[in-house]
């Protein structure tokens, strides 16, 4: 038997957050769950495969995809043959290449220190390939790199992996293909995997589509959202279609509205030139947002098949009633923050952060209210909020039910009587909370509202493996559902474009101003406030 709440997460709730917490409350976890179904155990034998990494002395590869590679080898779920080969354009050899990986792993591995053993066995197989990706020859001497590995799986099945300017993925995906390193058929496999930032705009996706599609099909591109290979984004599908009692709960009969919350306590820092160009709607909304989106609201899938769960996802996205310029003014807010507290520390406004205009508008806040155009979604809104510089990091989603007819406690109770919530907490502090009223002990007929929690940390272990480790071990078994098709990536700009196109011209309002270490704009509230909600806090849960 196990304890639904672990005593200190009821603990920090009542001491911390002035919300009681229902007590003793026992469920027979081992009970319930009679059978674990691991899908990626039925998985068959990986290939043997080479990982060709373009961008290799880049921040990219020493910070996340190396540590992930290591991991992955580390717990005996790499293929059991593999090479890493990376290409990038500084002067370097194999020996030196692995020992900056070393030491970069030393800061970056998320398991404490390494392993010399396990790196030592691993860095075996990591190789350098200098060149330029403009210089035909490079590729020639990719090629010979990869001809030494033989004539079988190794120097055949291989997954491009382009950590580099998107500017530069149409000549790589040329170039690799002129040198016999990419073809379109064949008993063995060539895969690609691309990075946000995916396109700054429809048009701009649709060019790199071109460019990637040119000498690759579709099936063969993998675009990382990395927010897809977090366990908890995955929980979503499982938690609503696995769990009959909220699903039958999931629609427009019994939710009231949906709030999906990313908000960010670092400010743009040393990014300041990047986050000019591209905003938070941009940064954010665009990919992480729309994608928490499309798996809280899509349809159930025909199969857990990777074209079948996109399938859904981008008729979601397709379903999103379009946003005229004269909607974003009413649906859409903006916000920038100005000079503020953030956890006690002063943080500079925007326009003072390095490499911004002083006079920049620039977002570093949205928030909109977006309706879903099918059967089960009709006139709920989903409000949509992200931001730097707020009080806490954190991403949750909450769906909102309805109320109950206010006609038997109403007289007695009144005000106090809260409407259910289900909180899919995403980070930190994983997990699910459900809110409902409560009878407050004694002779009165008083009500509370209280709260059960579960908390993946307490139920599993803290085991949490990055994005990257799952993202490169899909791309590497070849499974798309984690990754962003084309017809997804090209639905959500359009949304995106169209919020831009309502705030073309017009200059950020005083109301739109926020200062750093709150929770957004005066303007973000109104939004809500047209039909009498309000944001919902995300809370430390401990
Ligand atoms: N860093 C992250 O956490 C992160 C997260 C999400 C997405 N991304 C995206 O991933 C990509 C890489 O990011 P990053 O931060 O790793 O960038 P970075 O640190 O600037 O590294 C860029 C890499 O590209 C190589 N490169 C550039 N031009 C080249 C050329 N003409 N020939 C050969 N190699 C060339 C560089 O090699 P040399 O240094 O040898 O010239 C370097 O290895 C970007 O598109 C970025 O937006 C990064």
């Amino acid at each position: 038997m196990h304890q639904f709440f672990p005593a200190n997460v009821a603990a920090a709730a009542e001491a911390k957050l002035n919300f009681p917490v229902i007590w003793g409350m026992v469920c027979a976890v081992n009970d319930i769950i009679t059978s674990e179904c691991g899908i990626s155990n039925d998985r068959k034998t990986l290939d043997a495969c080479t990982i060709v990494i373009f961008g290799a002395s880049g921040d990219l590869t020493a910070r996340k995809l190396i540590p992930a590679l290591y991991h992955l080898y580390k717990e005996n779920q790499m293929p059991p043959a593999f090479r890493v080969v990376g290409f990038a354009r500084r002067e370097k050899d194999s020996a030196l290449w692995r020992a900056e990986l070393r030491t970069a792993l030393d800061q970056f591995s998320r398991t404490g220190p390494v392993d010399d053993k396990v790196w030592t066995a691993f860095a075996a197989n990591l190789f350098y390939c200098q060149g330029d990706l403009n210089d035909d020859a490079a590729y020639k001497k990719l090629e010979a790199q990869l001809t030494e590995f033989g004539s079988g799986p190794l120097r055949e099945n291989l997954l491009f992996y382009l950590a580099i300017s998107p500017s530069q993925f149409g000549e790589v995906v040329e170039q690799i293909r002129r040198a016999g390193l990419l073809n379109k058929e064949g008993a063995a496999w060539q895969r690609i995997v691309v990075e946000k930032p995916f396109g700054h705009d429809l048009a701009s996706a649709q060019r790199l589509n071109r460019e990637l599609t040119r000498y690759a099909h579709e099936q063969q591109v993998f675009r990382i959202d990395h927010y897809l290979g977090k366990e908890t984004v995955q929980n979503i599908l499982m938690f609503r279609f696995s769990n009959s009692i909220f699903e039958k709960l999931w629609n427009r009969n019994s939710v009231d509205h949906i709030q999906i919350t990313v908000s960010e306590k670092i400010g743009v820092g040393e990014r300041g030139g990047y986050y000019e160009e591209a905003g938070a709607l941009r940064d954010m909304v665009q990919n992480h947002m729309l994608q928490v989106l499309s798996l809280i609201a899509m349809e159930p899938p025909v199969s857990l098949e990777a074209e079948a769960v996109r399938d859904e996802k981008v008729k979601l996205l397709k379903s999103i009633r379009p946003l005229t310029p004269s909607d974003v003014a009413r649906q859409v807010v903006r916000g920038q923050y100005f000079a503020g507290i953030v956890g006690g520390a002063p943080r500079p406004g925007y326009r003072q952060e390095t490499k911004v205009k002083t006079d920049s508008n620039v977002e570093t806040f949205a928030a909109m209210k977006l309706f879903i155009d099918n059967w089960r979604w009709s006139d709920v809104p989903f409000y949509l909020r992200t931001g730097k510089n707020l009080p806490m990091s954190a991403s949750e989603v909450r769906i909102q039910f309805r109320r109950t007819p206010n006609v038997l406690f109403a007289a007695k109770c009144g005000e106090s009587l809260d409407a259910n919530a289900l909180t899919l907490r995403l980070q930190p502090n994983e997990g699910i909370s459900l809110h409902f009223n409560g009878k407050v002990p004694g002779m009165s007929l008083r009500v509370r509202p209280v709260r059960m929690h579960f908390s993946y940390d307490s139920e599993f272990g803290a085991y949490t493996p990055e994005a990257y480790e799952r993202l490169l071990l899909e791309a590497i078994a070849g499974d798309a559902t984690l990754f962003i098709r084309r017809d997804e990536v090209e639905t959500a700009w359009q949304i995106v474009d169209s919020i831009r196109a309502g705030w073309e011209g017009r200059p950020l309002t005083n109301r739109e101003f926020y200062a750093a270490g709150t929770w957004g704009p005066i303007a973000a509230d109104d939004l809500l406030a047209q039909l009498g909600h309000t944001w919902h806090e995300p809370q430390v849960i401990k």
